[in-house]
């Protein structure tokens, strides 16, 4: 079997993956949570780049063609690394990709006054992938990223939908608008966020554009594919989903079902 291999610290990246699948139910997945060792949204460039690694490395040794780090900080901080020197020394037939260059090449097409703000987990706002990425492909305009330390925990913990959940979801937007009042579109650039949309939407003033990123990956991927024949006729097509996570299967299997909505049945390997 070759699937398409989905990276994630976590539950995360589940958000994407059901994305890709619903777009791509064709081909065969195999999703791999590094649940023992989330967040990766608090940690250094360093400690990022050496779990991705081994990540990477382990989705290949399970026959990945191709692997999707659906996580937007190991996209930040070790993507690039792995892509220039990684690669060509493991296998330089095999890719990774990532997901802030899709997110990132959407936006144009949905800001009318050319502001935009990012809402994501300390490591990516740090790292200013985003701001990069969005000047490379549109110089014209003007990004203001907002990290949110706190949404993650809320997320795993349940607590999305919980009024508690407010005073934190109220303080980030007022903090993005009150650094720029003319953003009209905000990225959700962390897998976690889908799940706090509803409230996001809430606090967030009226006429602004609030885009998670799952579809624009999934559009994306099967773009990728439909120009790369080579690497789509390598993919396995028998519709399956196999999960590993580092951590206890009956954990994630429990907290998977927060980001689906379908029961999974996850193997524990070690990295
Ligand atoms: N998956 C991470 C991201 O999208 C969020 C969770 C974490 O901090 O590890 O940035």
């Amino acid at each position: 079997m070759s699937p398409i291999g989905i990276f994630d610290s976590g539950y995360g990246g589940l958000t994407i993956l059901s994305k890709i699948r619903q777009l791509m139910p064709q081909y065969d997945y195999l999703y791999l949570g590094d649940n023992a060792r989330t967040p990766y949204g608090t940690r250094s460039f360093e400690v990022v780049y050496e779990f991705t690694l081994q990540a990477v490395r382990r989705l290949f040794s399970e026959g990945c063609p191709l692997v999707v780090l659906a996580c937007n900080t190991a996209s930040a901080k070790a993507l690039r690394s792995i892509q220039q020197n990684d690669l060509p020394l493991i296998d330089s037939s095999r890719r990774v990709l990532g997901v802030i260059r899709p997110t990132a090449e959407c936006i144009a097409d949905i800001t009318k006054t050319n502001h935009v703000g990012i809402f994501a987990t300390p490591g990516t706002i740090r790292s200013k992938t985003y701001d990069l990425e969005i000047a490379k492909l549109h110089p014209h305009i003007q990004v203001t990223g907002i990290s949110c330390p706190m949404w993650v925990p809320l997320v795993e913990n349940n607590e999305a939908h919980m009024p508690g959940a407010d005073y934190f979801v109220k303080q980030k937007i007022d903090e993005m608008f009150s650094a720029d009042p003319l953003i009209d579109s905000v990225i959700l650039g962390c897998t976690h966020y889908p799940l706090l949309q509803a409230k996001i939407e809430q606090f967030m003033p009226s006429g602004v554009t609030v885009i998670p990123q799952g579809q624009y990956i999934a559009t994306s991927l099967q773009d990728y594919l439909s120009r790369h024949t080579d690497m789509q006729a390598r993919l396995s097509q028998g519709g399956t989903l196999s999960m590993l996570t580092t951590e206890h299967p009956t954990q994630f299997n429990e907290c998977a079902s927060i980001f689906l909505d379908h029961p999974v049945d996850a193997q524990r390997i070690v990295l």
